[in-house]
């Protein structure tokens, strides 16, 4: 069974950050999203993995290399833009060739894996087999029904009467029956092939598409909130363990990485807590939930919550909470003795000041 990984697409909610990177190679404890996915794949038995990029983009290759690292092989497709995801499945049609295959949104997060889900697909092997989750709020996602068996009847896109609270979520088992549902698939009022539609011909055709309700917890890291989401749920998971230096003023609480050559100073860290290597902490406060990323610098700072990314910096200020810092980023008290803010913002950032 091979898998198929969709790294492309706008990432617009996660503006100014996808200005520079992909979104799938945003960090959330410390990682980039899509290597937490490719580990689920390479657990699951996948070794063979295309992954869908937007034509051009050369940093999801760098990071990924050709798979050796997770233990698959890794085949790289461009697509010219993102026109949706039954699109990803159609310029994917010589690598799928005419096998099964798992479709993976790259931003997507499926905390406990989902290894028991695609055994249950390779033993009953339906037509198609969608990931479901309970959601509280239908209306904002792609709607399955099931009947009494698992069989999906009826697909709606962000229904404003919802008839079930299962949630479409990113993972799709597929025998190659897919493709003829593609090749029927016409582009959607927002111009993307849908592959709600997609699996929705394969429904009117009675095919066996069944539905799978994932019992842990899963989330697309479409926006800041939930990149939040998943850095404190994946946080609640990490082995703690100190390769760096903590000096004896520091105090540590719950579990903890400082990764090699971090140096933490006269500082107190509280876990859940990722220091990435190479971060220097001095005088400052670390809440839990929150991970640094390589090469940062902490002095007087109060930081929780929050995902601070690679060399970044937090100076003099103590209650930055619910935060993305980017990469180089800088916050810092300013010599002003004036109550008020001097700032660069970035296009389409968003900064929130308290009245
Ligand atoms: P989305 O989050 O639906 O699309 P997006 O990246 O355009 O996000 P936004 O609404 O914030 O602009 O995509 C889900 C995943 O599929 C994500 O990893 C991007 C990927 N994708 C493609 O690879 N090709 C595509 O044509 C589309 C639409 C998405």
């Amino acid at each position: 069974m091979k898998s198929l990984v969709l790294s492309g697409g706008t990432g617009s909610r996660l503006r100014p950050l996808s200005h520079s990177m992909p979104k799938q190679l945003v960090p959330v404890a410390n990682k980039p999203v899509l290597f937490h996915a490719l580990e689920a794949l390479a657990d699951a038995g996948v070794t063979e993995t295309g992954i869908i990029v937007n034509a051009g983009n050369t940093t999801i290759p760098a990071a990924v290399g050709d798979g050796s690292r997770f233990g698959m092989a890794v085949t790289y497709l461009p697509q010219d833009s993102p026109r949706g995801l039954a699109h990803c499945v159609l310029i994917a049609r010589d690598f799928l060739a005419d096998d099964d295959f798992v479709m993976y949104l790259g931003d997507n997060i499926f905390a406990s894996g989902i290894s028991e889900e695609l055994e249950a697909f390779r033993r009953n092997r339906p037509t198609a087999q969608l990931l479901l989750s309970k959601v509280s709020n239908p209306s904002a996602y792609g709607i399955a029904e099931l009947d009494g068996r698992d069989r999906i009847t009826a697909l709606e896109e962000k229904p404003a009467r919802p008839r079930s609270d299962l949630a479409v979520t990113g993972a799709f088992c597929f025998t190659p029956e897919i493709h003829e549902a593609v090749r029927n698939t016409k582009p959607s009022w927002r111009g993307e092939l849908e592959i709600t539609d997609a699996v929705q011909w394969l429904v009117s055709h009675d095919r066996d598409v069944r539905g799978t309700v994932y019992p842990g917890f899963w989330k697309d890291t479409g926006t800041l909130h939930d990149l939040l989401d998943c850095n404190r749920v994946l946080l609640e998971a990490v082995e703690p363990g100190v390769q760096g230096t903590v000096d004896t003023l520091s105090r540590v609480y719950g579990p903890v990485v400082v990764e090699a050559g971090a140096r933490i100073e006269r500082s107190v860290l509280v876990g859940p807590t990722v220091i990435g290597a190479g971060s220097i902490v001095e005088d400052s406060y670390v809440g839990a939930f929150s991970s640094l990323g390589r090469g940062c610098r902490l002095q007087d700072a109060g930081v929780e919550s929050s995902i601070i990314l690679d060399h970044a910096a937090v100076h003099g200020v103590r209650t930055l909470h619910d935060s993305i810092v980017g990469k180089g980023g800088e916050v810092r008290l300013c010599a002003d003795s004036l109550p008020r803010h001097r700032l660069m913002v970035g296009d389409d950032c968003r900064i929130e000041i308290p009245a």
